[in-house]
């Protein structure tokens, strides 16, 4: 990765293609919407809200993001994607009651005009969908074709400089990278032979990184996060970033496990469990796409506490994670967490939290976010993993080989950094030795 000279500037519109137009996708497309008219305010978006300190604590400069780097405005989004069903996003939003009929009706014209286009869809995969929405094309290759098709006519019928993609689909099944998965010619081999290891969301993210579109995985399958989609993403200078959008109980856990850490208190064990009643909640019912998100989900507290070095704090945690399918609790989940503490003496200690979210609000910001973030990326430059966006997701893809960084204040500064180093700032190192001279 190179220091970039120059950013390009976000001359023009952006696309931003959503596979998968569900509760995640319409109410981030409705928030923007109802935002850039200042009909209410985007809560939760670094790119809209936040500030960076720029050099010393006595210089006085902390501009918003968007003024240190160029970032598009909410009026340059255009939104599309696909779904299975062929609900319009207004439909689709009404139907997952995560916004009040108040908030879509005041962008209803806007919103009912985004149309999923139809989807690539392969029931072994999500096993609990069904719709009729679906791409007609048997042969991989072939679905491959028929995505790059409709990227490129969503960019003429749109008059788009750019566009950028990020996966709102449902979590997929469970699978281990395999032989086609291996390298670039495997994969396209793969394809040709319609290889039963290549999943949807891989002809969606094969098709946008051919097209030049990067590509954001918010879901826990691995898509991109395989040695050939890499190694497209790389030769085509196209930026990747994934997995799984850190909202609820997951972001909780990184703010928490890495403050109990800092102060060397132990933990025997850490149980978590949520009701949700959501269509998501209805796919992780399936015990093949719950695994996928298992993974995710567990991966956090090994990485943060480190209990290969601290044997005696976290050697013994027993760690837990649930999720419940609930229907009467909607998108409104609850997530519960009780941690067993060891402190001083080796004498124990309890945290309950009782984490009352909501987890498109949650997630809807971290879309807006890595759209305009992966679009900095690839005026700026930058192919491949990104992972300074590690900050957004419970399982951050990684150069292969290197441990993810999963505590969230890290995370940040590695973020806020990385704009820095982009724009040729000071990066801040937190010394302050300057200010004792
Ligand atoms: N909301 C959160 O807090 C959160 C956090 C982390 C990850 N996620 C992930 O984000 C994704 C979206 O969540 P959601 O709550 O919007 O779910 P949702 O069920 O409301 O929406 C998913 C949509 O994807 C569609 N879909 C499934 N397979 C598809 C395919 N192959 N092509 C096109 N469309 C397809 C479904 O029809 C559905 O409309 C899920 O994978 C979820 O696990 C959500």
């Amino acid at each position: 990765m190179k220091q970039p000279t120059e950013i390009k500037p976000p001359e023009g519109k952006l696309g931003v293609l959503l596979p998968g137009m569900g509760a995640v996708a319409t109410t981030f497309v409705a928030g923007s919407m109802l935002a850039r008219r200042k009909l209410a305010p985007p809560i939760g978006s670094l790119t809209e809200l936040a500030h960076i300190r720029l050099g010393k604590r006595t210089d006085g400069r902390e501009p918003a993001i968007r003024d240190l780097v160029p970032l598009p405005g909410l009026d340059d989004l255009v939104f599309g994607g696909w779904d299975l069903f062929p609900d319009n996003a207004y439909e689709a939003a009404r139907n997952a009651e995560v916004l009040s009929v108040e908030h879509l009706d005041a962008v209803r014209d806007e919103l009912s005009a985004v149309t999923p286009m139809e989807a690539v869809f392969f029931p072994e995969f999500v096993k609990r969908l069904r719709g009729e929405n679906i791409k007609k094309q048997t042969n991989k290759m072939e679905l491959v074709e028929a995505v790059r098709d409709d990227v490129r006519r969503f960019r003429a019928d749109n008059d788009l400089e750019r566009c950028v993609a990020v996966w709102c689909g449902s979590t997929e099944v469970h699978h281990e990278p395999g032989e086609v998965h291996s390298s670039l010619a495997k994969f396209e081999q793969g394809l040709a032979k319609s290889d039963p290891g290549i999943s949807p969301s891989m002809i969606y993210a094969y098709a946008l990184l051919q097209e030049g579109v990067g590509y954001a995985n918010g879901a826990p399958n691995l898509t991109t996060d395989i040695p050939a989609l890499l190694e497209l993403s790389q030769e085509r200078s196209v930026p990747i970033s994934g997995k799984d959008f850190k909202t609820g109980q997951t972001l909780m856990k990184t703010i928490l496990a890495p403050g109990l850490k800092s102060r060397m208190l132990g933990i025997r064990g850490w149980f978590s469990t949520n009701i949700l009643g959501n269509r998501d909640g209805e796919v992780l019912d399936d015990p093949d796409s719950f695994k996928s998100k298992e993974v995710s989900k567990l991966g956090v507290l090994e990485t943060i506490l480190q209990p290969e070095r601290y044997d005696a704090l976290y050697g013994d945690m027993y760690h837990k994670v649930r999720i419940e399918y609930y229907p009467p609790r909607g998108d409104q989940k609850e997530g519960w967490d009780n941690i067993d503490l060891i402190g001083w003496l080796g004498y124990p200690m309890q945290v309950k939290i009782d984490f009352l979210c909501r987890d498109s609000i949650l997630a809807a910001p971290i879309v807006l976010d890595l759209a305009l973030f992966m679009d900095l990326a690839q005026r700026a430059g930058f192919g491949g993993i990104q992972e300074w966006l590690s900050f957004y997701y419970k399982s951050p893809m990684t150069a292969p080989g290197l441990y993810p960084e999963n505590d969230l204040f890290i995370q940040l500064m590695k973020l806020k950094n990385m704009l820095r180093w982009m724009k040729g700032e000071e990066l801040i190192t937190h010394v302050g030795h300057e200010y004792y001279d």
